[in-house]
């Protein structure tokens, strides 16, 4: 008996053990410890055995029966771990959510102010962010060598032909030379020539660069420009177009103001001031006395119209530019517009 018990559990372990899949376990499991399987028939057996033999042998069988129901778990489970399970689904395990992404930051402020432009006429145009000398400068009525332009601490490229040296090649006779454009006013003189006979209504979107990082301030960085430019345009226009788009994108209760400013391609020239969304005005930590500068506009000097070959005694225009990330930081309460591209997926996911 002894042998026999023996033998037989030696052979369903190997056979256990090899087991392909979980169907092939299964059927294992019918034939090694089933009704009518040779260790159940051995305990049928046991009455015949001689009195002293019988207690001995029903324990042997039974330990036996023990470790291959044991062998038969440890099987199933690194069966199920090595996924040769089939396509058993455990119904009762709770689902798995799918994360879903989103547009970042800076794109969804990029749709949304386009879309509340777009409601006013304002139509996107895209300009380029590598442009020449004459129109990120000079065609804006800042020459060479103007201390106003320090202002915009620009990157220079060092060569325009791909094929030159990165020494500087010979700048070209009209357009100077090229920059990584440190603001979307280069798209103003580029639509008026596309346009050609106004109205001229367009948005530039476009990524600009200067020297500067610090909490409000990253080296690359978006602007979007605005530009308006038809018979009797004036001051109130600009107003209004400010007011539209600050009830629109910051909230109802939100006010602006224009500070008088200087720059060279406006006349008159403001900054553009918004209610701080904070204290709604009233002054705080954050705001001091009330007010949040949103960017720069004002009344498109007649140089820059000439520019663009538009008639400055027929025609007159308003132009603003405004920093995309500042202004999602003045309608989110960033402490710190760095955030915004430092890829930190539990800063991001936040919006
Ligand atoms: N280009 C200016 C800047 O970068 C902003 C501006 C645009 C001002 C259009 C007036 C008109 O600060």
């Amino acid at each position: 008996m002894d042998n026999t018990i023996k033998n037989l559990l030696e052979q369903s372990k190997t056979k256990i053990e090899t087991a392909k899949d979980s169907v092939e376990l299964n059927n294992l499991y019918v034939e090694i410890l089933g009704k009518s399987s040779k260790i159940n028939n051995l305990t049928k057996t046991i009455p015949a055995l001689p009195q002293e033999e019988r207690a001995q042998a029903g324990q042997m069988i039974n330990a036996a029966k023990k470790e291959l129901e044991a062998i038969f778990q440890k099987t199933k489970q690194s069966l199920a771990a090595s996924h040769k399970l089939g396509k058993s689904i455990d119904v009762t395990a709770p689902g798995k959510k799918q994360e879903l992404g989103h547009l970042h930051l800076v794109s969804q402020a990029i749709e949304e102010i386009v879309d509340i432009f777009s409601k006013l006429g304002f139509s996107l145009q895209s300009y380029p962010e590598v442009d020449w000398d004459w129109y990120a400068f000079e065609a804006l009525n800042m020459p060479k060598g103007h201390p106003a332009r320090d202002d915009w601490e620009t990157f220079f490229i060092a060569s325009h032909r791909a094929t030159s040296s990165l020494i500087d090649s010979q700048p070209n006779p009209k357009l100077g030379r090229q920059v990584l454009t440190p603001h979307t006013s280069n798209g103003q003189v580029r639509e008026m020539e596309t346009v050609k006979t106004p109205p001229v209504r367009m948005i530039n979107i476009s990524r600009c660069y200067r020297r500067q990082i610090d909490v409000s301030h990253t080296p690359m960085f978006h602007q979007f420009e605005g530009l308006l430019v038809d018979k009797k345009v004036s001051i109130t226009d600009l107003k209004g177009t400010f007011d539209y788009f600050t009830k629109a994108f910051f909230g109802p209760n939100r006010v602006t103001r224009l500070r008088p400013h200087h720059f060279r391609f406006t006349e008159p020239s403001f900054e553009v001031d918004v209610t701080c969304g904070v204290c709604d005005g009233k002054g705080c930590r954050i705001c001091k006395e009330g007010w949040l500068e949103l960017g720069g506009s004002g009344m498109v000097h007649p140089k820059v119209l000439e520019a663009g070959r538009i008639d400055p005694k027929i025609y007159t225009g308003f132009a603003f530019g405004w920093g995309i990330e500042r202004t999602i930081a003045m309608k989110t309460e960033l402490p710190d517009i760095r955030l915004l591209y430092q890829n930190d997926i539990r800063f991001l996911e936040q919006f």
